[in-house]
């Protein structure tokens, strides 16, 4: 199958989180990019009630009907293949919110890393649902085309997800962070400070058990919280909770889950001190808190791999990196730094060399720059 005569073409980034990692399901804020590698989905409405896809990159094709979504099979049967279930996923939810869809024929490919931690599944998700508002004749907020996406994310293919990566693929902004606080759902953009890159270290390593081990981590945030709203039912989420408080009750908690949790209230609070940090235009001391992040993610909620602590060791010792960190859920995936303008290009050929060198693996180094969300193109 092959879209001949498209109707309309979709640009979906993936994202890039600056700060603020494992908060977005504990209440509190966070700061992504929305990035300039998206996906790209090509399409045409067809007079049926089925959608044929095809994901070019992975050379695969798949129809489904409109009527059977919920059964998570193709129009011959057949269990869908992995990556159908996104955007699967995104139209049983439009669905189940009251929206009509008509069928359609679509290609998409992406040049996203996949399992790199840059939220190429959010981009695929956002993407369909543009694809189907522009197609279908209704219209939603980008916040609300966001939740639908995440709903789909956790219900249909059971990653129990935060907002930050589809809130980031539908609502970035070119050149500019995007505050996000997953509490109020209010948002705020930001330049970047000033004078710096972005960038992005794939580190080849695939993650592995993503699912369970994020829902894992994501249960030991709710027993720490259920354990402090029995003694003050004040507190309904991490965000609630001060790290003092945490602390005093250190002896009563599960040592694993009371690390994690200590993670997210200090996180919590370093995304704080980043929000003012970014509005003075202090790069350094941005920096510096996306170092203690790593240390964190890494020591404290252990979600970090040897060769990403490898890609920011070789960052922290650049001079001209401001700072560096895993970004996304972690367990593999990619680093984000932070890099002086003039010293960009030299930074990335020395990650890329000294990574190789420490590990014996190719990392993808390259620098990006923070873009608007999923959108028609041209619109
Ligand atoms: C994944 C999830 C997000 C968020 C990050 C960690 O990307 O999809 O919702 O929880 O991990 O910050």
């Amino acid at each position: 199958m092959t879209v001949a005569t498209p109707e309309g073409t979709v640009i979906s980034p993936g994202r890039v989180n600056l700060l603020g990692e494992h908060v977005d399901y504990n209440d509190g804020v966070v700061l992504p990019a929305a990035i300039d590698r998206s996906v790209k989905i090509i399409f045409k409405k067809n007079e049926s009630r089925l959608v044929s896809l095809k994901a070019v990159d992975l050379q695969d094709e798949c129809v489904i009907h409109l009527s059977h979504l919920e059964k998570k099979t193709s129009q011959e049967g057949k269990p869908l293949p992995d990556w159908a279930l996104y955007p699967a996923g995104v139209m049983w939810g439009l669905q189940r919110h009251g929206l009509d869809l008509i069928g359609f024929d679509a290609q998409f490919s992406s040049n996203i890393p996949i399992g790199a931690g840059l939220s190429s599944s959010a981009a695929i998700e956002v993407g369909f649902a543009v694809v189907c508002m522009s197609l279908c004749g209704w219209q939603l907020e980008r916040l609300e085309l966001a939740k639908l996406c995440q709903q789909a994310e956790r219900e249909y293919v059971g990653v129990n997800c935060g907002l930050m990566d589809q809130f980031a693929c539908a609502c970035g902004v070119e050149d500019h962070v995007v505050m996000f606080d997953t509490r109020s759902l209010a948002s705020q953009t930001l330049p970047l400070p000033p004078a710096t890159t972005l960038v992005i270290a794939d580190s080849s390593l695939r993650r592995s058990l993503l699912t369970s081990a994020y829902n894992d981590r994501r249960r030991d945030c709710e027993s720490v919280v259920a354990y402090f709203n029995q003694l003050d039912p004040s507190i309904r989420s991490l965000r609630d909770l001060g790290e003092e408080r945490l602390l005093a009750h250190e002896h009563a908690l599960p040592p694993a889950a009371f690390r994690h949790a200590r993670h997210v209230v200090e996180e919590i609070s370093r995304v704080n001190q980043a929000i003012d940090l970014l509005k003075e235009k202090d790069a350094r001391g941005f920096g510096r808190l996306m170092f203690s992040s790593h240390d964190s993610l890494r020591d404290l909620f252990e979600v970090s791999r040897p060769e990403l602590d490898i890609l920011v060791d070789i960052a922290a010792g650049f001079d001209g990196c401001l700072g560096s960190r895993l970004t996304g859920a972690g367990f593999g995936g990619s680093t984000v730094s932070l890099v002086l303008d003039e010293k960009s290009d030299a930074f990335i050929h020395q990650l890329r060399d000294l990574y190789q060198k420490q590990t014996g693996l190719q990392a993808v180094v390259f620098s990006t720059r923070a873009s608007r969300g999923a959108h028609l193109n041209p619109d």
